[in-house]
């Protein structure tokens, strides 16, 4: 198997990993799985369950990844090696197959009675688990949260693959294929430069509207949305150009920040480096109205109604759309109900190639999260509905729908 080059080496030269193995009959496939890390040129410290030691011999991992197994919390080199997976320059990652059920509550419960517990909360770098149960236990609503939650803190859940299980009962809670395991592994560990030569745009945060010196109309936005898709977008090769509104966030390394307040500064930001994008993203809450008569002095309180008069902002995202070219433009629609249908019409008004819509009623899925629910429409009236996803993981979703988009613009084929 192959799983191509990173940086012109070998995929995984260089990388260490280490790979818990719990106790599920799919335990005999984790020894394949470190072989192919091996022969991928991964160094890998395997970790075991007591469980897991029924099912395989440590001796068996010992041997093929040429180092000692982990199997004890207590041990003096295994608490040693807790350590060592938390700092910086420790482990690359953390990659547990099979994941038990068993295990995977206790990582959604932060328990760390046992070594793979420990070594989940110590792990500052990508976890991915690999599920592996029989199909009743994977479909149990325990189960399915404890796996929900993780996948909000970050964690790459692969698989499970539906098939015949040990039991004879086919159904969902095969070990995920090696392969798939193995790229899932490769995209965290050797990030794709597939957005290198786009030059991506973004506009991302709330507007501020002044109403006086001291007080202005604006949106509830934190542009975390907007500041994961510059991460990635960057992390993904593309020259990333963020145009943020007010926003508390550390702008991501490597990205060119345009900082701005209003709708218009906003607006003559985007269009300004219009030119030379290749892929715009409106991401930013523009305020739709602002104060047609903004005070020169803090307005005074008076025993009388105050009648403010607004006036409409310029849509930046329709004027964009009209100059479309050959750009792909992607706009966002946060809405509190009938989200989908309103979300259509803005993606044809607005002559956009994709449409993020969500429901910015729910707690967990919008405004100020760190995580979000949206659902991807198309023109072609493509509907992808999304899970609950961290909002970096949303982003990565967004950008593989814009190299496809590319690939398809180009009359190219599509890959993956
Ligand atoms: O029409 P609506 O405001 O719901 O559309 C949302 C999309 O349009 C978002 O992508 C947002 O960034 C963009 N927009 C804009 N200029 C405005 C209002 C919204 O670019 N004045």
């Amino acid at each position: 198997m192959g799983y191509g080059v990173c940086g012109g080496q070998m995929t995984l030269t260089g990388k260490k990993i280490i790979l818990g193995v719990t106790g599920s009959i799919a335990a005999y496939k984790a020894v394949e799985l470190l072989r192919e890390l091996t022969k991928a040129g991964a160094s890998v410290l395997v970790a075991m369950t007591e469980s897991a030691q029924r099912f395989v011999a440590p001796l068996t991992f010992a041997t093929l990844s040429r180092q000692e197994v982990m199997t004890d919390l207590f041990a003096r080199d295994d608490e040693a090696t807790i350590r060592h997976v938390a700092a910086p320059h420790g482990a690359d990652l953390f990659l547990v197959a099979p994941a038990t059920a068993d295990s995977i509550a206790k990582f959604a419960q932060g328990r760390a009675d046992d070594l793979l517990s420990a070594l989940f909360l110590a792990c500052t770098r990508p976890i991915v688990l690999a599920p592996a149960m029989d199909a009743a236990m994977y479909r149990h609503p325990a189960v399915q949260a404890n796996l929900t939650r993780l996948r909000t803190w970050g964690v790459r859940v692969v698989g499970p693959a539906t098939g015949e299980l040990a039991s004879g009962v086919w159904g969902p809670g095969r070990l995920a294929e090696i392969a798939d395991i193995m790229q899932t592994v490769t995209e965290l560990l050797c990030p794709k430069s597939d957005l290198s030569g786009e030059v991506v745009l973004i506009t991302a945060g709330p507007t501020r509207e002044r109403l006086d010196p001291v007080r202005f109309l604006s949106t509830r936005a934190s542009g975390k949305m907007g500041y994961a898709l510059a991460e990635e977008a960057v992390a993904r090769g593309a020259k990333t150009i963020l145009v943020s509104g007010p926003s508390d966030l550390t702008p991501p390394q490597g990205v060119e920040i345009i900082r701005v307040e209003t709708a218009l500064q906003m607006r003559a930001a985007a269009l300004d480096r219009l030119a030379e994008a290749t892929v715009v993203i409106k991401a930013a809450a523009v305020s739709d109205y602002r104060p047609a008569h903004p005070a020169e002095s803090k307005l005074t309180k008076r025993d009388a109604p105050l009648t403010l008069e607004l006036v409409p902002n310029p849509d930046i995202l329709h004027e964009i759309g009209a100059q479309k070219g050959t750009r792909i433009i992607v706009g966002f629609a946060a809405e509190t109900s009938d989200v989908v249908r309103r979300a259509e019409q803005k993606l044809k008004k607005k002559n956009l190639d994709l449409i993020v819509a969500n429901d910015v009623s729910q707690a967990e899925g919008g405004f100020e999260s760190e995580t979000n629910q949206v659902v991807l429409l198309d023109p072609e009236g493509g509907v992808d509905a999304l899970p609950l996803l961290p909002k970096r993981e949303v982003a990565r979703r967004i950008l593989d729908r814009v190299v496809s988009l590319r690939h398809e613009k180009q009359g190219g084929r599509v890959e993956g």
